[in-house]
């Protein structure tokens, strides 16, 4: 039983090209394809384009150096008929040479980079957008091994399922955050964390609505409208302020349900309102803004 197992061991790691844990130079690159057909089946009399992609693009700072498109003789197995015996050269270029027990056109030996080694885990494609299934609170998204073609596995799965909704939960920008503190001179109010509906995949804010304390709401002539002022933030931290119409001036202290959606593919939540050019997008973090009184 042992020694099966190390056999399977053994095949595991000769079928691999060797680990390398961050980028190999000049990054990976997929086998060279091309989608045409050689006009000529030996000789290496004809060519053809092969193009190339590269796979270390998904990683980051692992860029491909060398060219996407080659052209390249095809057809490169010497002629055995008519050239070998009769009066044309078994090859249009080069010298007949055996490789792999075959005649090829010495010269025109493919270039067939190969990975030098894999990077850890292989190099996986980004994950598909989440898609429900059915009616359900069932949400899939897959993902390919894109050096596998190298023979570099990748570790992991391609499909994942969640069983509830795939957006991130929305959190609170909390009054001291200085995130948006360079493009407004408002301040942020605590509001309460956001409630999440999981099985509708919508989140919901509990906004201040009244004027009854400081300054939510405004009118705004332009759109004549009474208008409250947002800040949120991206999961990369980056900051947007906006207005949008909501909130009441009279109503001592009044709330109101600010709801938002799922985008699933970036996993984050939107919101917009096209009369007010206005487009809460990619929010992970949200704050209601004030003017103090
Ligand atoms: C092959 O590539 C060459 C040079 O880039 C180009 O001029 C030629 O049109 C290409 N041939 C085909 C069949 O795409
Ligand atoms: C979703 O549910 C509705 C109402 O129960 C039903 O009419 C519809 O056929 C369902 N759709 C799917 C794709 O299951
Ligand atoms: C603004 O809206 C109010 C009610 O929504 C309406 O009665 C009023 O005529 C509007 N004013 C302008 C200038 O459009
Ligand atoms: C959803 O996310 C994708 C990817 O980040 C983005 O391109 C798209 O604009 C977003 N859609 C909405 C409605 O926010």
């Amino acid at each position: 039983m042992l020694k099966q197992l190390l056999l399977f061991v053994f095949l595991l790691q000769i079928s691999n090209a060797a680990d390398c844990p961050i980028c190999p130079r000049g990054g990976i690159w997929s086998e060279w394809t091309s989608n045409g057909v050689c006009a000529t089946t030996c000789g290496a009399c004809s060519n053809l384009n092969y193009t190339r992609t590269c796979l270390s693009d998904g990683l980051k700072n692992c860029p491909c150096v060398g060219s996407t498109t080659i052209t390249q003789p095809c057809g490169t197995q010497a002629c055995n008929y008519p050239r070998t015996n009769g009066p044309g050269a078994p090859c249009c270029i080069g010298t007949p040479k055996i490789v792999n027990n075959w005649y090829h056109c010495a010269s025109t030996s493919q270039t067939t980079p190969t990975a030098p080694c894999c990077p850890t885990g292989g190099v996986w494609s980004d994950w598909s957008s989440w898609v429900q299934n059915g009616n359900l609170t069932e949400y899939t998204r897959t993902r390919n091994c894109l050096s596998g073609g190298f023979s570099c596995a990748c570790v992991g799965e391609s499909e994942e399922t969640k069983f509830e909704c795939p957006c991130t939960p929305m959190r609170t920008i909390y009054a001291g955050s200085t995130a948006c503190a360079h493009l407004t001179s408002k301040l942020i109010h605590n509001v309460r964390e956001p409630y999440m509906d999981k099985a509708l995949c919508r989140t919901y804010y509990a906004m201040e609505a009244t004027d009854f304390r400081n300054d939510f709401a405004f009118y705004s002539a332009k759109y004549n409208a009474t208008m409250s002022t947002a800040a949120w933030l991206d999961k990369a931290g980056r900051c947007t302020i906006g207005n949008f119409p909501g909130s009441y001036t009279n109503t001592n202290g009044a709330y109101w349900r600010l709801g938002f959606k799922c985008n699933t593919t970036s996993g984050a939540w939107y919101n917009t309102w096209p009369a007010y050019d206005i487009d809460m997008k990619e929010v992970a973090l949200f704050a209601q803004l004030y003017t103090p009184k």
